[in-house]
Parts: C-alpha cells; structure tokens; sequence
C-alpha cells in the first residue's frame, strides 16, 4: 500500500445498489448521510469522482460545516479538497456546473483523450488536465504524483466504474458503506464495484472495523485486508 491513504465513501440501498436505473431520477434527501459524507470529505486532501458520476449528478460534493472548514485549517488543509474528476475520454459536457464550482480542479485522463477530445483545449482553461497514460490510465503514475504534490488522504466517491479500477489498482485501504433502508431494484441498477468481478477465490476481503445505526441506517467502516 501507499503512503496516500485511499478511503472509499459509498452509499447504497439494501439490495446493493447505488442508483436506481435512471441515475438522474431524484433521490430523497437523507441528513445522517449527507453529514457522514459532508465529514468524511473534509477529512481529505484530495476527491477522486469518476465521469459518470459527474455526468450524472452535474457537481461535486463542498464542505460547508463551518467545523469542518475550522478543523481544515487547522490541519493546514485548504478549505475545500481538491476535486478530480477521472476521464479517459475527456468526454465532459462544458456547461456541466463542475467546471465553475469555486475549487480546485484536476481531471486524470490519457494521452489518447487529449488528443482525440476537441473539447481539450478549452477544458485545459478550466481544470488542470493530467496525462496519466498513452490509453490506460496508469494509476502508479497518479499516486506518484499526487505524493509529489503533498496529497497524503484521498477520499473516493465513485462511482462504481471507478471503485472497481482502484481496487484492482490495489489502492484502497479502507471503505465507509452506507446502508440506506430502501430498496431499488433493477438488474441494470449499478453497485458501489462494477468492472468485470472477481472470482471468489481471488475477491478482494475486507474486515470490519466500525459500525453506527442512526436510525434504520448502517454506516459499515471495513478496511481491506489483501
Ligand atoms: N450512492 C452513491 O454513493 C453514489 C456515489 C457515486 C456515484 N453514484 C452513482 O453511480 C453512477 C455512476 O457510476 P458509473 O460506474 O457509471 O461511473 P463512474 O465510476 O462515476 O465513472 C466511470 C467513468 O470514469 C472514468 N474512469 C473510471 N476509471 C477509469 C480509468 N481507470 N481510466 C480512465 N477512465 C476511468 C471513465 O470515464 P470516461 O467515460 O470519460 O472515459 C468511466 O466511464 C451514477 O448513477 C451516480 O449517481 C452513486
């Protein structure tokens, strides 16, 4: 494991699902979630989102507890994290709310987004592009640059396109699951671990380390043991 501590923050209903089959259909607003997610963040240098979660939910996550902010700086943290959003298509919409959001911004891509998007030029105006790979994006590259910038707590939000190719990176060292008490349903619904699986025998375990109900909710904190 890295010195870049990897925490995965995910939420999904009982059957295990992180959207409904419309990811742009509206969710019910839940506080206990919205205040772990709201803390969990503040704790990072860094927020990893992938495209599709940007392209669906338009924005990212900020940090406005005022607490929050106040134990930032004093960590010597900046008021918010620094967002990046991977995309090795680049194939984000300009006028997605993102690109203005008062942050930083940063978009892991490839050599081949780079040269393929038109919209390239323009994003480079908007958001610090970094070339990660000819067309893979090569995730030993991004933590030793991240490292080289000073980012020492990572904080993912996923979705599960992304979860998936960090843990098969081998870069999570621990996970906060919420369990919402609804249940979803629909098999092209995603969960918070897409890609292609794993066969049991080489799936990825996990031990639990914390548990909280509030309410009828779990929050589940496991940390990844191989
Ligand atoms: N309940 C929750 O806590 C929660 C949290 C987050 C998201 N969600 C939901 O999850 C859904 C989105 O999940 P998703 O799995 O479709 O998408 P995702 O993981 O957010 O994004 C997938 C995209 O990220 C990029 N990406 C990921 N890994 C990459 C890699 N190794 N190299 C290059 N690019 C990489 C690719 O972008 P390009 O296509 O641009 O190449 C890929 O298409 C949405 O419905 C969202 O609302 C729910």
């Amino acid at each position: 494991m890295s010195a870049i501590q990897t925490t995965v923050v995910l939420a999904m209903t009982a059957d295990g699902k992180i959207s409904a089959v419309d990811p742009k259909a509206p969710r019910e607003s839940d506080a206990a979630d919205q205040a772990h997610l709201e803390y969990q963040a503040s704790l990072a240098d860094l927020v990893l989102v992938g495209a599709g979660t940007i392209r669906a939910e338009g924005e990212t996550f900020t940090i406005r507890n005022p607490e929050l902010l106040a134990a930032r700086k004093v960590r010597g943290q900046s008021p918010q994290p620094i967002t990046c959003v991977v995309s090795g298509s680049l194939d984000l919409s300009l006028d997605l709310p993102f690109l203005s959001q008062d942050i930083e911004r940063w978009i892991f891509t490839t050599r081949a987004g780079l040269e393929r998007n038109s919209n390239a030029t323009t994003l480079q105006k908007l958001a610090e592009l970094i070339d990660l790979g000819d067309t893979d994006l090569d995730w030993d590259r991004a933590y030793t640059l991240m490292a080289e910038r000073g980012i020492h707590k990572v904080v993912t939000l996923g979705g599960g396109s992304l979860t998936a190719s960090l843990l098969q990176a081998g870069r999570i060292d621990d996970w906060w699951l919420t369990i919402w008490p609804v249940i979803y349903g629909g098999k092209h619904a995603p969960s918070p671990v897409e890609g292609e699986g794993f066969v049991p025998n080489a799936a990825p375990h996990l031990q639990l380390v914390e548990t909280r109900q509030v309410g009828s909710e779990l929050f589940l904190h496991y940390r990844t043991l191989n």
